[in-house]
């Protein structure tokens, strides 16, 4: 029998993420924490990843992500998921180290050599990023998880978060867009194999070249484009700033079939729900850009905020790294609008 791994799940990757103003909802009420002067990076700002001074000048970086099957390919399923769960180290300017795995099977349903391939992807993508993949823990539960907590190191004065961009900065994105229609398209059997093979290519990439943009002072701000699409994650940049920003869509990159599935009106679930959510705070958005500048991505690229005058520096520092970020618009003064799009 052929297990199809994402029949099992009702979200797909970072779709599966709880939405905005539920998480908001959650964390209200639970009670004050306790305060450590150490905290350099808490909840507020809707960072990428949690981090603590350690008193030398370096940082630890902790996180943990994980979600439902977004492939079938068990082995697929677990690199991709491991690659995103170290994007947030990288996304904060960090290196990953150590990882441990969460796992939940139904037992019953799904035989072990299943869990064994996730395991054995993940291992796969943590030996290429140079991260131990020290222990997990794994329970029986109706519906497929995989992820791994992750920590990470960071020299202080590398550290980027994503609510420090400056007015003017040039906005860099590292991959394209549309893993979340990918994958609805994947979930509903109408896909093209070749499609697949992109979407697994660009999901299991990792964003290890946040390491090195976290280095260059000219790197403001920067954060990975994940479960609420890029306009959810660049809202966030800008109100961490207390500043709008303009894109231009025919900058955005896109993913080869991505503009023929939505014109199929072929989305996430939560795509929607993420517009709901921006929608009073963008201007300029037509039928193809909300399916797409909502879709939400599972380990997308790099958010990057630059000083546009070490533009030339910046795609120097990619071209070393093997990538060619595009250019997809720019940070502006606050305005009433968060988001313009023409
Ligand atoms: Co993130
Ligand atoms: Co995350």
């Amino acid at each position: 029998m052929e297990i199809k791994l994402t029949h099992f799940s009702h979200g797909s990757g970072c779709g599966c993420k709880v939405a905005p103003a539920v998480l908001e909802e959650i964390l209200k009420d639970s009670g004050e924490t306790f305060f450590s002067k150490n905290l350099l990076v808490g909840n507020e700002t809707k960072d990428d990843a949690a981090v603590y001074d350690m008193g030398n000048g370096t940082a630890l970086i902790s996180t943990v992500d994980f979600f439902t099957p977004i492939v079938n390919n068990p082995f697929d399923y677990g690199r991709i998921a491991a690659a995103n769960a170290l994007s947030d180290v990288y996304a904060m300017g960090g290196k990953p180290f150590m990882a441990i795995a969460i796992l939940g099977l139904p037992v019953e349903k799904i035989p072990t050599e299943v869990a064994r391939q996730i395991i054995a992807g993940a291992r796969a993508i943590c030996n290429q990023a140079q991260v131990v993949l020290a222990g997990g823990h794994t329970i029986d539960a109706p519906e497929p998880f995989f992820g791994l907590s992750v920590n990470g190191n960071v020299e202080i004065r590398n550290l980027r978060k994503n609510s420090t961009a400056r007015e003017g900065d040039l906005l860099y994105l590292t991959k394209a867009i549309g893993t979340g229609i990918l994958s609805t398209a994947l979930k509903r059997d109408l896909i093209k194999e070749d499609d697949i093979r992109e979407a697994v290519e660009q999901m299991s990439t990792l964003n290890k070249f946040g390491e090195e943009a976290g280095k260059p002072d000219f790197v403001h701000a920067m954060t990975d484009v994940t479960g609420f699409g890029l306009l959810g994650h660049l809202i966030e940049m800008c109100e961490g700033a207390g500043l709008s920003a303009e894109i231009e869509y025919a900058k955005v990159p896109l993913m080869t079939s991505v503009k023929e599935l939505a014109g199929k009106f072929i989305y996430a679930d939560n795509t929607m729900r993420n517009w709901k959510s921006y929608e009073p705070k963008v201007r300029g958005i037509s039928g193809e850009s909300l399916l797409t500048l909502c879709d939400p991505q599972t380990n997308g690229g790099l958010l990057i905020a630059v000083a546009e005058q070490d533009k030339n520096a910046f795609r120097a520092l990619a071209t070393n790294n093997g990538l060619t970020p595009q250019c997809i618009g720019r940070m502006m003064g606050r305005k009433a609008i968060i988001v313009e799009i023409s």
